[in-house]
């Protein structure tokens, strides 16, 4: 163990980073707070520099490494400067990177193609976006001009971006990032069965909450709904998800009123939750739209909206343009994604992995009393911290520490929740058994050195 490795030893790597020679850390924090929007924030008590990559691995400006279990928020797909990845956007980049569609390029209908081929059928129409904010908004747009009607419903702790109208789609008043939506949007009962008001078995619970979109469309929006938007497990709200009949039920509840379904697939797609490429197909539902984003580019700034063709032509009444949307380079980055993740067997490693770490987080679990509930499927996994089970109150302030202590063991991952209480586990898609070994450990540790 060298001064610059972690107690607990990372497996090896034969990626060398090169030497950091930018500005210094007390610069870059200084410029940050003189010269950027101080709503912009880091998110440890001492702000992690980060300057390279190589697939799950991260290293700071002192040559440090770090395993990332954050992966950017799920940005990360394929694994940091995946080689293969790196040489077909460069390619790109030093050949096209002309930011309109207005012209043809081979590149943006041919991401739109491979897409279809990975959707259920009929899905098969897309329009590319610079992000999943913007990726949602424009499935709203379609769903109200297509149905002719204005109200939204989404789940109370969602997150579907930061517009204007996103910040709408979450619930005013139980999340920070909600914005007033001038009564259009409709929040409805989480189907989260470890927190939920309704007791009962997860179904009973998932019938419950079901049954509140079906109240809010009889009495807060007769004959104006036009889409119900949520993650098939939210992320940002706390890696949460609802018993396998909750969508099938509220889908169907949305469609006998007039709606569409879109499912945000920003967190859960390409294969992340194991199973299903798709975070919906682990519910036997189809929606009406796909949105997605982040691990699509795999760093390269993407969203992209999938729907039927006869949605999609609600759009054409009008002149709709996005410059950066369908970009050469962004579809570039896209089409290498999706053919990695097929090539490397990512989907696979996601259930493998994900099974390994899951099973471990349950064995913590019946040490630790800290922890409430382990949830999740492959990649995308949640822990929530209490201290009481009981009363189940929020271990927020454990949360913090525990995210401090596995930060300067060499381990970064995230935290959300409405409380800020539930650690997020999403590496990036190409981590090992060993990478997983050492997390748990270091978990482990960490918890030990918390408390119970
Ligand atoms: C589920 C979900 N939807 C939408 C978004 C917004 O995506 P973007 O930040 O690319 O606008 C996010 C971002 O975290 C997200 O997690």
């Amino acid at each position: 163990m060298t001064a610059t490795e972690p107690m607990i030893a990372l497996p090896p790597t034969d990626h060398i980073p090169r030497q950091y020679t930018g500005p210094s850390k007390a610069e870059i924090v200084a410029m940050r707070a003189q010269y950027t929007n101080p709503a912009i924030f880091t998110i440890y008590k001492d702000p992690l520099l980060i300057v390279e990559g190589y697939m799950q691995y991260l290293w700071d400006e002192t040559g440090r490494r770090y395993l990332d279990c954050l992966a950017g928020i799920v940005t990360i797909s394929i694994g940091h400067e995946h080689p293969k990845y790196v040489k077909r956007v460069q390619a790109q980049v030093g050949t096209l990177n002309h930011a309109t569609t207005i012209y043809l390029h081979p590149n943006f209908p041919m991401l739109a193609k491979k897409l279809a081929s990975k959707m259920p059928k009929g899905l098969e129409v897309t329009y590319f976006t610079n992000s999943g904010t913007e990726a949602n908004e424009l499935a709203v747009a379609m769903a109200r001009l297509h149905t002719g009607n204005s109200d939204i419903i989404t789940l109370r702790h969602a997150y579907h971006g930061n517009s204007a109208t996103a910040m709408g789609f979450t619930g005013m008043h139980t999340w920070k990032f909600a914005l007033e939506h001038g009564g259009r949007v409709h929040h409805a009962i989480n189907p989260d069965p470890y927190r939920s008001p309704f007791s009962g078995t997860p179904e009973e619970v998932a019938r419950f909450a079901s049954n509140d979109v079906r109240d809010i469309i009889r009495t807060a929006t007769p004959g104006k709904v036009a889409a119900f938007l949520a993650e098939p497990i939210q992320g940002a709200g706390g890696v949460t998800h609802g018993a396998p009949n909750y969508l099938r039920e509220v889908y169907g509840h949305i469609r006998a009123a007039g709606g569409l379904c879109i499912a945000d697939e920003v967190q859960t797609g390409f294969g992340r939750t194991g199973d299903h490429y798709w975070g919906f197909e682990n519910w036997g539902v189809v929606p009406d739209f796909v949105t997605m984003a982040k691990g699509l580019g795999n760093g390269a700034p993407i969203g992209a909206v999938t729907t039927r063709m006869d949605i999609a032509k609600s759009l054409t009444g009008r002149t709709h343009f996005n410059t950066f949307g369908g970009n050469p380079v962004s579809m570039a980055a896209g089409l290498a994604v999706l053919d990695i993740i097929d090539e490397d067997g990512l989907q696979a490693n996601c259930k493998a992995r994900g099974a390994e770490f899951r099973s471990g987080l349950e064995q913590l679990k019946r040490s630790y009393s800290l922890i409430g509930d382990v949830r999740g499927m492959g990649l995308m996994l949640g822990i929530e911290l209490v201290t009481d089970h009981a009363t189940r109150e929020p271990a927020k302030g454990q949360a913090a520490d525990i995210l401090e202590a596995t930060r300067e063991a060499g381990l970064l991952i995230g935290k959300g929740g409405l409380d800020s209480n539930v650690l997020r586990v999403k590496p990036p898609m190409c981590i090992t058994a060993a990478d997983v070994e050492f997390a748990l450990d270091v978990l482990e540790r960490s918890f030990a050195a918390v408390g119970r």
